[in-house]
């Protein structure tokens, strides 16, 4: 890749002003393009969809429609939107590069149906890693609800029952296969094992990752299930991981295994979770993501006292838009220099 002199960044997507500064001082050689009065107020931070009561006037729209199209590259898709996405690419051209802030971007990028040479001319990279240590944290959370039988506390608690004892598990009796190892696989596998837990690794060839030795294919899933105490999801959704996790995986893990979700819902098969959780083959689960957000209300899960519902807000945190910018500022900055962008969509399987 050839380097650049100059840069125009249009931040497309809900942003603070501040940020947008920092931004602008982190890049000297670009120039940041923002107008906050084009986009819908942030309702709260890191809310890049802002205020749904927000309407542009056609005025309004056609400059910022204009402001787009003036872009090297976007910080955001455009409301994001996979038409607005589309409209941008196709009208945009000089446009080079587009910043999504979902770390599941690839799929944005997929429903906005581009064509190969569309694909070719613009780059689309995603904000996966931000999110990777809150993640992490909620699969520990499943994993300790595994050992310490939440389910059974809360089902106890809710009829005022007193049992006779009997044995908790601990962290280091447990054995949690890592499906995907990622940046959020790979956070929570490290997590994990600083707190004695041995962990398995499932990723695409079997081959070790980073600080992870015992790694097996996905197609061993199977296979190691039925010494697997815990199972967290953290895939992306593709085609190729849909319904990855279904009824033969969930009735081969040990008996009231734990099933932790945080990558997409598609990966799980959810009816097949909902039996299993049931029939006790499933014992407890935590769930981050689903099948179909928001959850319906009439899904059994809500009123499962061995399931924990993370409304997909388990990676929302304080600073994560920050953590975006930084991340955005690095890849422009390896773009000025012609060198490789981190982050960057497979626009083949779209993750
Ligand atoms: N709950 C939330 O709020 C939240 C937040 C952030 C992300 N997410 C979701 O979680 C996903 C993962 O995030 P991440 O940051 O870990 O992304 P990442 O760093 O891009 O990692 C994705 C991993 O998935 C693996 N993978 C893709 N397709 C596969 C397949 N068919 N079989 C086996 N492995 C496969 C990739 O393997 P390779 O190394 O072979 O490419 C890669 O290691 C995101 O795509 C997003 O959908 C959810």
């Amino acid at each position: 890749m050839p380097a650049i002199s100059r840069l125009r960044v249009v931040v497309a997507t809900p942003l603070p002003d501040a940020l947008v500064a920092w931004l602008q001082d982190a890049l000297p050689d670009v120039d940041v393009v923002a107008d906050a009065s084009l986009l819908p107020p942030q309702r709260w931070p890191a809310d890049f969809v802002g205020d749904p009561a927000f309407r542009r006037t056609s005025d309004q729209q056609a400059a910022f429609d204009a402001m787009v199209d003036s872009a090297d590259a976007l910080f955001g898709i455009p409301d994001g939107s996979a038409d607005a996405l589309a409209r941008a690419v196709r009208a945009g051209s000089r446009l080079r590069w587009v910043h999504t802030m979902a770390a599941g971007g690839g799929a944005q990028v997929r429903a906005a149906h581009l064509t190969d040479d569309e694909l070719r001319r613009v780059t689309f990279t995603t904000s996966a890693g931000v999110h990777a240590r809150p993640l992490a944290e909620l699969a520990l959370l499943g994993v300790l609800a595994g050992a310490k039988d939440l389910g059974r506390l809360r089902a106890q608690q809710a009829s005022r029952t007193w049992p006779d004892p009997r044995p908790m598990r601990s962290l280091p009796d447990l054995v949690v296969a890592v499906l995907g190892l990622g940046h959020i696989g790979r956070a929570t596998a490290a997590l994990l094992q600083r707190v004695g837990v041995r962990v398995v690794g499932v990723t695409r060839d079997g081959r070790p990752r980073g600080d992870v030795t015992d790694v097996v294919a996905t197609t061993e899933l199977v296979t190691i299930a039925p010494r697997v105490d815990a199972l967290v999801v953290t895939l992306p959704g593709t085609d190729a991981t849909r319904g990855l996790v279904d009824a033969a995986v969930l009735s081969a893990l040990r008996p009231g295994a734990t099933v932790v979700s945080v990558g997409r819902g598609s990966v799980i098969d959810e009816a097949a979770l909902v039996r299993a959780l049931e029939s006790g083959v499933v014992g407890n689960a935590v769930l981050d993501v689903f099948a179909v957000e928001p959850l319906p209300a009439e899904s059994p899960l809500w009123a499962m006292p061995q399931v924990v519902i993370s409304p997909h807000t388990a990676a929302v945190t304080a600073d994560q838009e920050r953590l975006i910018a930084e991340l955005f500022v690095d890849n422009a900055r390896r773009l000025l220099r012609g060198e490789p962008m981190r982050n960057v969509v497979d626009t083949v399987e779209f993750y």
